[in-house]
Parts: structure tokens; sequence; C-alpha cells
């Protein structure tokens, strides 16, 4: 591989942000947001309930001047687990919101005990009758709140249920993804009132009302690491544009570790591997700033063709190892015993017909496509389209053998 790539705008970062423009009772400007399938569903969601969303280029524009429904449509909200972050929002709006039990990819048990948890201690009511949810308050009243997980998703809700809530909201055990921080830095400027963001405790001051705003999407870590590892793991180098380096420690730190050259500039990263890859040992996933489980599969591939055995261990998502089943009939030699997967290393990977299950086991097939011998036809597609613009223009960028 040898190339340059721009990367994309977060989707985990894009998905609350969006969730939050409807508190905005005006035009939001949302730019350098990426044009991927969860962000169309979430625009999708935007309009059935009254928004008017329109496309510039890769700037989008939230009108929520005015939110008509608060009954989310079920063909979308199971589709894609980010919707349930509208709760929070749309509370800030509407006295009741009702949705079905929202979907996403299928990497384990995925329950929103703790984002409901939350939502109570801030006045809110709810009730589950089968697979719908309706959540209902009076007012929102701001609490103390103490998770007893970080959960990135149920800090988010929090905080979008917090912002025009009556009086001050005090988070504690928050989760620390940067993604968090962009929320954050969406709604003070659309005047919320927030600090501690990025910190394991975030406080909210209520206020009456947000206003009209923009804000421009940071670059995808996920993607660029996805990136990242592809060039570890197939050889060759890159330069990855605007890749977020900050928010990147753990990944290239293993990368250096496993025998890859990497370089940080003002713009990207550059990343060489020429010489042999060394496996890294056990590598464990760890919610920010350690490792993220969104990379564990795209490291395995890597993990395959390194000298040595290596073991991941994955702490955040049980049934997160899914994907080795495709990977192990392209020859790798995966081992899964709980939440651990062993590999044996130097594998010669072998092209077959595989198919994705879920969005980042999908992304790593296509690496393990890239360093195996013969063609390798990676179906359902639309899984990897959920958080990657379009993964073969982007690895085509990079002189990869990939085609549509
Ligand atoms: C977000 C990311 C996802 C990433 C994950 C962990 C978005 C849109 N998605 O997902 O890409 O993989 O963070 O970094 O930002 N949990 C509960 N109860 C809850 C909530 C979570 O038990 O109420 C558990 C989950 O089952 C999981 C763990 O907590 O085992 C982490 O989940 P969470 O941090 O909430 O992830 P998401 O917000 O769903």
């Amino acid at each position: 591989m040898c190339g340059e790539v721009r990367i994309q705008g977060s989707k985990n970062a894009a998905l609350p942000i969006l969730a939050a423009s409807v508190l905005i009772p005006g035009m939001s400007r949302i730019a350098n947001c990426p044009r991927i399938s969860d962000v169309t569903c979430m625009c999708r969601i935007l309009e059935s309930i009254g928004c008017r969303v329109t496309w510039e280029k890769h700037d989008l524009f939230v009108d929520a001047s005015s939110v008509r429904r608060s009954c989310l449509p079920q063909e979308y909200v199971t589709r894609m687990r980010s919707s349930v972050m509208l709760m929070g929002a749309l509370l800030g709006r509407c006295e009741e919101v009702t949705l079905d039990y929202p979907g996403g990819c299928v990497i384990g048990d995925r329950p929103i005990d703790i984002h409901l948890a939350a939502l109570k201690k801030l006045g809110v009511f709810y009730e589950q009758r089968e697979n719908v949810l309706t959540v209902r308050r009076k007012k929102l009243q701001g609490a103390g709140i103490e998770f007893p997980f970080p959960s990135v998703g149920a800090t988010e809700n929090a905080i979008l249920a917090a912002v025009l809530a009556e009086g001050e909201t005090l988070l504690t055990g928050c989760a620390r993804e940067p993604e968090i921080s962009a929320l954050c830095s969406f709604l003070k400027n659309a005047g919320a009132c927030i600090e501690g963001e990025g910190t394991g405790s975030i406080r909210i001051r209520g206020v009456e009302k947000l206003c009209e705003t923009e804000y421009v999407i940071e670059s995808d870590r996920i993607v660029a690491g996805t990136y990242l590892i592809s060039v570890l793991a197939a050889g060759g180098e890159a330069f990855l544009k605007e890749a977020p380096a900050e928010q990147m420690e753990a990944v290239c730190r293993i990368a250096g570790q496993m025998g890859a050259r990497l370089e940080t500039w003002e713009d990207g990263i550059f990343i060489k591997r020429n010489k042999e890859l060394i496996s890294p040992g056990k590598v464990k996933t760890l919610v920010y700033p350690g490792f993220p489980t969104d990379l564990q599969s795209p490291l395995l591939v890597a993990m395959s063709q390194a000298e040595g055995e290596s073991c991941l261990e994955e702490s955040i998502f049980n049934g997160r190892f899914k994907v080795t089943e495709e990977l192990n009939r392209m020859n790798m030699d995966i081992k899964v015993r709980g939440r651990e997967a062993f590999l044996s290393g130097k594998r010669r990977l072998m092209g077959t017909n595989v198919l994705a299950q879920e969005l980042r086991g999908g992304a790593a097939l296509v690496i393990a496509g890239l360093c195996a011998e013969g063609i390798t036809i990676v179906g359902n597609r639309h899984f990897i389209d959920r958080g990657y613009e379009d993964i073969v223009r982007d690895f085509r960028k990079l002189r990869a053998q990939a085609g549509n």
C-alpha cells in the first residue's frame, strides 16, 4: 500500500450532535459531517419528527424550529442504537417520547439500564411494554448522578437531558471519550453551560434556551485507526490526512511496538511498515484513552500477520468476536475463550467469500482481504457503509487492490 487518504468526519461525534440539534429551536450547521448510512438514518428520524434536514456537500443543516412528533419511527430506531440519544434530547423539547427498543451493531448485549437510571434521576419516568419504551417528565430537574460504568451513550444522554433542566447537574464516573467533548462543545456553542467534559466529572447548569449554532465535526479516530492498522497488517506506507493523532495514542503505541514507523505531523499521521511484524503480546480493549474496542477486529488481522503468538482481550462488549469465524475461514487461527482471543502469527491468508455481520468486523474482513492471496469477496457491505463513507474509494487511494 502506498498513498494518502483524507480521514472523514467522526461518526460517533456526528450522531449525538445530530440528536442535540433537536434542542435548538432553529438552525444548526454541522460541517464535515460524514456521509454514511448511520447519519442518513438519524436524518430520517429527525425529519419524521418535523425537522428540516438539508445537505450541502459535507455540511448538514438541521432546522428544528418545529418538532411536531415525539414518537420515533420503528423502521429507523431499531436499525441504529444511537437513536437512543434522542430520548435525552427530545425530553428537552417534549414531555413524552416513545421509541422502539434501539438496535445497532450485533456486538453483544447492549442494555440501556444506565441511560434510564440517569434520566430517572433527572425527573423522568419510563415504562416498557414489549419492545416499546415510553419516557415521560413533568419537568427536568438537575441532580447528582454517578455512573456505575463510564458508558459513552449514557453520559451523552444525561448531558442532553440536563442542559435545559432546572438547576445544576453533577455527573460523576463519566465516559471521557473525545466524542463527549465534541458534543459538549456543540452544546456550549449553542449557549449551554457545561464544565469538565473529557474528565470523569461533568457539571451542567441548566439554561432556559439554546440558540442557533455552527460546528465542525472532527476527524474520525476509528476510521483513521482502521486505515493505520491496514497498513500495519498489509505493509507499505500511507499519510492519513487529518487523522486526530492526539486521540490515537494507544493505537499508535501498539503499531510502533509491532514494528511500524510513525510520524505525527500537524495535518495527519504518516505510517510506514516495511519490516517484519512483531506480536505485541497481549492487548486489552479499554475505555478511552485505552485501546478502543472498535479497533479490536482490525487489530486481530494485524496480529495474525505478526511473528509470535498474540492475545486480545475484549473488556467492553461481550460477543464482539463474531468476526473470528469468518477470519478463520480465511486461514487465520483464532481461538476464542470467553473474553479472550488467542492467535498464532505469520498466517498465510487465503481469499474467499466472507460475510460482514457488523460494522468494524466488516472492515476487518476487508483488511484481511488485502493481506490474503487471491480474491476475497466481502458480502453484506451495508454494515461497513454504516461507518465508512466509501472504504473501497479510500483503499484505492492507498493503492491497495480493492474494487466494488
Ligand atoms: C459507543 C460507540 C461505539 C463504541 C462504544 C464503546 C457511538 C455511537 N458508539 O457505544 O462505537 O464501541 O461507545 O467505546 O458513540 N452498557 C450497559 N448499560 C447501559 C449502557 C451500556 O450495560 O445502559 C454496557 C454495554 O453493554 C457495553 C458497555 O456498557 O458493554 C459500553 O457501552 P457504551 O459505552 O454505552 O457504548 P455505546 O454508547 O453504545
